[in-house]
């Protein structure tokens, strides 16, 4: 791509599933209550699909309200970031675009899990910065809560179900809505922090049907979590020339209130400058950041002209950022 040419955000769009999953209700089949999870994670109810509903289902609702936000369903492209593909093989992505009338055009996953978002971005921006593509679908989607041993008190709490999506263009570098610098990173060395140790092609099949849930040392992916995208978010603002306080909205990946407020609190930003919708999604994975971001835009609280910071943090480990300043676009 030419100089001052960059990948631009030009549509935005969000898909919950219908059924709200309340602290109250996980409380009568869980030794757990409201108040535990409200203030250990911030969660008061979260959206779980319902079994009919696949991950392709919620990326293709997501997707189609990105580009109905974006005004137009032309893209070269379609990057879905997931951890829960509907098949361990082949991908999901074509199925989303054949299913968006999409068919013919690339598409592929990228499973950075709860960073998956961030790193789709990068991978949308590269193809279009690559000359491969003028405009891409980008969307994160996880139906995580299929991943959780449904007694374990550990993690059930946490995740929900969602997607999200964005459409991005070729555009210019200092134009509203464009994409970066980029800061991405990985860890592999503590991929047993946050793990699904059966069911994949190093082990198909396991007596303990627990294995074929996720297994999550909580305390130590806090920490990671909150270091991880402190570094990160200096990372790329130094690569930007910009300080701390040129950060208008902090829109990091929701995995627990504690974990966001305490990486603001590391980089010196005020607390009114996060963005959290944890409160009533949960930790939806790669789908966080596009349903927070339409979340901000609609209770107002995300202006066009705001300087957004896009921090995430995932098992992998996998953590990275972005900056954009946000353009004139509403959730389609
Ligand atoms: N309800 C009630 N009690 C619970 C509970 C629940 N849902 N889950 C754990 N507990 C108990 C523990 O058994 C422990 O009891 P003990 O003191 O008798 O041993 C106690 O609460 C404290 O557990 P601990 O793990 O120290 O709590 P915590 O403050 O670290 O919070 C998490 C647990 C999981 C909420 C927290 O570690 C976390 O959010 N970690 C990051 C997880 C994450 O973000 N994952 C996704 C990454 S992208």
């Amino acid at each position: 791509m030419q100089k001052g040419h960059s990948a631009v955000l030009t549509g935005l769009g969000a898909w919950l599933p219908p059924r709200v999953v309340d602290n109250d209700a996980l409380s009568q089949r869980l030794d757990t209550s409201d108040e535990w999870i409200r203030t250990r994670t911030g969660i008061r109810e979260r959206r779980i699909a319902d079994p009919d509903t696949s991950t392709v289902d919620m990326a293709v609702q997501a997707g189609a309200n990105a580009l109905r936000s974006a005004g137009s369903d032309l893209v070269d492209a379609v990057v879905l970031a997931t951890s829960t593909p509907d098949y361990v093989c082949p991908a999901s992505a074509p199925q989303v675009a054949s299913a968006l009338g999409l068919s013919g055009i690339a598409a592929f996953d990228v499973n950075a899990v709860c960073t998956g978002f961030v790193y789709a971005l990068a991978t949308g921006g590269g193809l279009i910065a690559g000359g491969m593509a003028d405009r891409v679908l980008v969307i994160g989607a996880d139906v995580f809560s299929r991943l959780c041993d449904p007694a374990d008190r550990g993690t059930v709490p946490i995740f929900g179900d969602g997607a999200g999506a964005v459409v991005l263009r070729r555009g210019l570098a200092d134009e509203p809505g464009a994409l970066g610098p980029f800061d991405l990173h990985s860890e592999g060395d503590n991929a047993d922090l946050l793990i699904v140790p059966a069911g994949g092609a190093k082990q198909r099949e396991s007596d303990d049907p627990r294995d074929h849930y996720v297994t999550m040392h909580g305390q130590a992916i806090f920490r990671h979590a909150c270091a991880r995208m402190a570094e990160s978010a200096r990372a790329v603002l130094e690569r930007a020339g910009l300080e701390i306080d040129d950060v208008d909205r902090f829109v990091a990946h929701q995995a627990n209130i504690r974990i966001l407020l305490a990486t603001a609190k590391q980089l010196k930003l005020p607390e009114d400058r996060v963005v959290a919708n944890i409160g009533h999604a949960g930790n939806t994975s790669a789908a966080s950041i596009p349903l927070a971001l339409a979340d901000a835009c609609e209770d107002g609280s995300l202006q066009p002209g705001h300087r957004v910071l896009l921090t995430a943090f995932g098992a992998g480990l996998t953590w990275g950022s972005t900056l954009l300043t946000w353009p004139d676009v509403k959730p389609g």
